[in-house]
């Protein structure tokens, strides 16, 4: 048999993508939903950014972090969320308002499909730091391989 037969993978950085629902009050004014920084997702909100005005057929996103966490929702329309860590990949299709998809630092996200009138927010637990990001994706996959010891 062999030695790796019956050791479990070791957890990636995408085994460690979920979706977030948050509180929502039902009324018949409107809804309300709302987030707590470091209760409702799991770090301290330093940061947040919104994306709206895409034009049909754009694609958004297309990095990964190396040290900053997000989350990220359609408050407003509907958007894919491709999730890879380079060898495997999750899809979300964010279409609720208090629905969010956990981004993990490590893994590369690319948004598309958006509807007319889309609002994508990002809550962020970093401040805006161009270093932290990894554009490309072949220094993504070196960097993804190194992080799995590879
Ligand atoms: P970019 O990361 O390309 O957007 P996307 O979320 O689609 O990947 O960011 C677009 C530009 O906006 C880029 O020049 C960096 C700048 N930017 C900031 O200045 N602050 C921020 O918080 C973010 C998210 C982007």
């Amino acid at each position: 048999m062999h030695p790796d037969m019956n050791t479990p993978k070791a957890a990636t950085p995408i085994d460690q993508v979920r979706e977030i629902e948050f509180p929502k009050i039902c009324d018949p004014r409107g809804n309300l939903s709302f987030v707590e920084s470091a209760r409702h997702v799991p770090f301290p909100i330093r940061r947040v950014f919104y994306i709206y005005d895409v034009p049909g057929g754009e694609t958004r996103g297309g990095h990964a972090h190396k040290k900053c966490w997000m989350a990220l929702m359609a408050i407003a329309g509907s958007f894919d969320v491709r999730l890879t860590d380079g060898r495997s990949e999750k899809v979300v299709r964010l279409n609720r308002a208090n629905k969010a998809v956990l981004i993990p630092p490590g893994v590369w996200d690319t948004m598309s499909e958006f509807t007319t009138g889309t609002v994508a927010l990002a809550l962020a637990s970093e401040f805006y730091d161009e270093d932290d990001y990894i554009r490309d994706y072949d220094e993504f996959l070196t960097y993804a391989a190194n992080l799995r010891n590879e």
